[in-house]
């Protein structure tokens, strides 16, 4: 009885974790279904879609072997346990030691403009107005990083608030891979003024660690953050976005005195 019992829970194990992994295909390591040690039915549902596809997460899961800026071994381990039930304490508490431009994440103007950082532009006084609303989700042309051509080439409407640009990045898989890649694709300094000068455009989403392209990247980020009304939000899951109109809601920390944080991003259709 026992044995046929086990034997009926491994199976169930078995097709419960191959339907979910086709469902939501994991690029690191493990599964879902291997981290309660793959044989319990403890187990919890990792999701990137929810409500039947109403609500896409476009965040990255926080990972060790997710890319960190110049890193050719990723984020590593960025979570401990200084209290653990294991040890004997009451409860589990981890704490976790994180860069601020870590994963998906909001620049405030103080990232690269020094008299900003020290005048108190940091993520607390981002406008939660910018980083909800309609926003619209575009593909870039694959051969190019984002220059002025590039941006004329994509027609966006004025009065287009919020844009997320899903480039070849994407199609790289970037954001999967644990060694950072310098040959991103981001915007070139004429590309981020072009936006500026012809755009209604003050939330700019990319698929990268950085909106802007490695070799242009302090003037780029500088041309953005001057008027201190354009967020820029980095490190996006657009994986599984199709091109469109949705609303998006990004909400970072409320970290005072700090330039960058995590921030949680999704769009609902
Ligand atoms: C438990 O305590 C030991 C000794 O202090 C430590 O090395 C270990 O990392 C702790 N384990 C956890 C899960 O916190
Ligand atoms: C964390 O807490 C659970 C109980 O909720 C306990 O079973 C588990 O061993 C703890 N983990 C560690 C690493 O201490
Ligand atoms: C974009 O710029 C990077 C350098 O920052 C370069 O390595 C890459 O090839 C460029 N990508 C495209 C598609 O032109």
């Amino acid at each position: 009885m026992v044995l046929v019992y086990s034997v009926a829970t491994i199976l169930l194990t078995i097709i419960v974790c191959s339907i979910a992994d086709d469902a939501y295909p994991s690029p690191y390591s493990y599964t879902a279904c291997d981290l309660d040690g793959g044989g319990g039915s403890l187990s919890p549902t990792r999701r990137e879609v929810y409500d039947n596809g109403r609500i896409i997460d476009i965040s990255h899961r926080y990972h060790p072997d997710m890319p960190s800026w110049l890193s050719d071994d990723g984020l590593g381990q960025f979570l401990r346990l200084p209290a653990s039930m294991k040890n004997g304490s009451r409860s589990n508490v981890s704490e976790m030691k994180l860069v601020t431009h870590t994963g998906t994440h909001v620049d405030a103007p103080g990232h690269m403009i020094d008299e900003y950082f020290d005048a108190g532009f940091d993520v607390d006084t981002l406008d939660l107005h910018v980083l909800n609303g309609p926003a619209l989700v575009v593909d870039v042309p694959r051969d190019s990083n984002i220059t002025a051509d590039v941006m004329k080439s994509l027609n966006i409407p004025k009065g287009v608030m919020r844009v997320l640009f899903r480039t070849l990045n994407t199609d790289r898989r970037l954001m999967w891979q644990k060694q950072f890649d310098t040959s991103y694709v981001g915007f070139l300094k004429d590309g981020a003024q072009w936006l500026k000068d012809n755009t209604d455009i003050k939330l700019v989403g990319i698929d990268y660690l950085s909106v802007a392209a490695f070799v242009d990247s302090v003037a780029t980020h500088r041309v953005f953050f001057k008027s201190r009304d354009i967020i820029l939000v980095e490190g996006l899951k657009l994986d599984n976005a199709d091109t469109g109109i949705y609303n998006v809601h990004c909400l970072p920390l409320r970290l005072f005195g700090a330039e960058g944080s995590p921030i949680r991003c999704i769009l609902i259709k």
